[in-house]
């Protein structure tokens, strides 16, 4: 199929992009690439060697030595450290934390944006991370800044965490939710803001059906 758009949707975490990207994705019949997925896999592969996430440099010396691959299996995407699905280990709070952190070398952003570019050539594509409208898809068709407030981010967080059977305490995640947000937004490599040309949606007040069908209809308005 012709490439004909291309929709960048940033955000902090917890704003629901991902769950919103994959809903739009299937209604535009679009391919949704989750850029966390991959930032999660390296911090993860970094755990397990016992590097210091915190060490730039040690970190950065890493970069290229693994290979992080995406696929999509019945059409859900999963992601892969050297051959090993990963899916399911990179969504603990551990991860998180050091995908904040390793997302910060820009070593590891340089890595990972290719390889983003690289696996959208062709789609009509949905994406969903930090820097997407800023970096990755500069000329994307749509940009969508999704945001909520840290509290009601929190309370979306914690519910998910107990339908999963791992519950955490609302005051742990708000502040994990803070302290990331804080993180994401400082570092100097392509820190989490909305691209000048992108259209703010904040979805504390809406419901998960209401923000996809707000999308959407910006999507029909500029993808046509
Ligand atoms: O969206 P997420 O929570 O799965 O992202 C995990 C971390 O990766 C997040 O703390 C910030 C980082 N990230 C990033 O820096 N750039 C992206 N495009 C996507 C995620």
């Amino acid at each position: 199929m012709k490439k004909t758009f291309s929709i960048a949707i940033d955000g902090p975490a917890g704003a629901g992009k991902s769950t919103i990207a994959k809903a739009l994705a299937k209604a535009l019949d679009a391919m949704y690439l989750d850029t966390g997925a991959m930032y999660r896999a390296f911090g993860l592969a970094m755990l397990r060697m016992g590097v210091d996430v915190n060490d730039a440099a040690a970190v950065a010396a890493h970069v290229g030595r693994m290979n992080i691959a995406v696929d999509y299996v019945d059409g859900g995407q999963r992601i892969y450290i050297d051959c090993e699905d990963v899916t399911g280990a990179i969504r603990s709070p551990e991860v998180s934390a050091a995908a904040s952190a390793v997302s910060a070398v820009p070593e590891v952003r340089t890595e990972m944006v290719a390889l983003q570019r690289r696996i959208a050539e062709g789609h009509n594509v949905i994406m969903d991370g930090r820097d997407i409208g800023t970096v990755v898809l500069p000329n994307a068709t749509l940009k969508v800044y999704l945001t909520a407030s840290a509290e009601v981010r929190a309370d979306r967080r914690c519910r998910e965490l107990e339908e999963k059977g791992t519950p955490q305490p609302y005051e742990q995640v708000l502040r994990e939710i803070r302290e990331r947000d804080w993180r994401d937004s400082h570092r100097d490599a392509s820190p989490l803001r909305a691209a000048e040309d992108a259209v703010t949606v904040d979805t504390s007040d809406l419901s998960l059906d209401e923000s996809v069908a707000a999308l959407r209809a910006l999507a029909e308005k500029t993808c046509g």
